[in-house]
């Protein structure tokens, strides 16, 4: 049983909400442990075709428990060791799930919060979210998130953010895209998160599998020779597939796709 996290399936859709409210859902070693368990839970649940990351009160994520990392900081080297390898892997469990992922943003994201963010497919936020990554404030680094940052937002905005930890709006996150929509309020969080439910719900779901492998794997790669091969061993190999099969003859017999057939 959680007690961090709520972990719930509401029909398709995987709901992971960070449930620490009085501590603006921080991570400590439980949470990082829950959330870890409860990803690769709706990662294996069958039922599940898309995660939603959600979080309960007034924060989305104030980061780790400075609690926490101080308690760290007295560790034996390799517990230390042993603490960081642990929010490493749920940064990287998140980034590599093969089910769609969104993030639902509202109210303060620091630190980590901005990782797990930045770790996730989509992000959608309300106006009045803020952003930082405040690890120099603090005289430590966001070493774990930084994979993923530079990923979602390039290393010309992770240069300004990483080394001013000024705070930064929605409207910012949007223009350096680590956020891709941005909303009035909760309602419209929930409507338009809704849309992108029912978009990603038509796919082919071994096909969005495929694509995120295929981004990972072609991300940054030089385009030579190795990297063409790979592309076309990979629409030969999907394209034959039973859900490749299935999603072009139900276009051109003009019918919905029957997926899990
Ligand atoms: N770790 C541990 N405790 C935290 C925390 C964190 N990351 N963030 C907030 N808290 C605690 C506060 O210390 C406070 O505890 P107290 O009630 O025992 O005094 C409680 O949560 C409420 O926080 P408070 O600052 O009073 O609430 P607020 O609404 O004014 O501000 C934040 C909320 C999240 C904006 C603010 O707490 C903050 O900036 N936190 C630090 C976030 C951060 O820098 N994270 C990156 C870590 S690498």
């Amino acid at each position: 049983m959680f007690q961090s996290i709520i972990c719930e399936v509401d029909e398709s859709v995987g709901i992971l909400t960070l449930n620490k409210a009085e501590r603006h859902n921080a991570f400590d070693e439980r949470l990082i442990a829950e959330m870890t368990s409860g990803l690769l839970e709706l990662e294996a649940d069958t039922r599940v075709r898309v995660l939603v990351i959600s979080s309960t009160g007034k924060s989305f994520c104030a980061g780790a428990d400075l609690n926490w990392m101080k308690r760290a900081a007295s560790y034996t080297p390799q517990e230390n060791l042993h603490d960081a390898r642990n929010l490493a892997r749920l940064m990287s469990t998140l980034n590599t799930l093969s089910k769609p992922t969104i993030a639902r943003v509202q109210g303060p994201a620091y630190g980590g919060g901005v990782g797990l963010i930045a770790a996730c497919d989509i992000a959608v936020a309300t106006y009045d979210a803020v952003f930082a990554l405040t690890e120099v404030k603090l005289g430590i680094v966001p070493a774990v998130i930084s994979p993923y940052l530079l990923t979602a937002i390039g290393e010309r905005y992770c240069r300004r953010y990483m080394l001013s930890a000024e705070r930064f709006s929605a409207a910012e996150a949007y223009r350096i895209g680590l956020v891709q929509e941005i909303v009035p309020g909760e309602e419209q969080l929930d409507e338009a998160i809704g849309e992108i439910v029912d978009s990603l719900l038509k796919n082919g779901p071994h096909a969005q599998a495929e694509c995120k492998s295929l981004i990972r794997v072609v991300s940054g790669q030089p385009i030579d020779e190795s990297c063409i091969e790979e592309t076309a061993q990979r629409i030969t190999r999907v394209r034959s597939s039973p859900e490749g099969m299935e999603g072009l003859a139900a276009f051109l017999e003009k019918r919905k796709p029957n997926w899990m057939g």
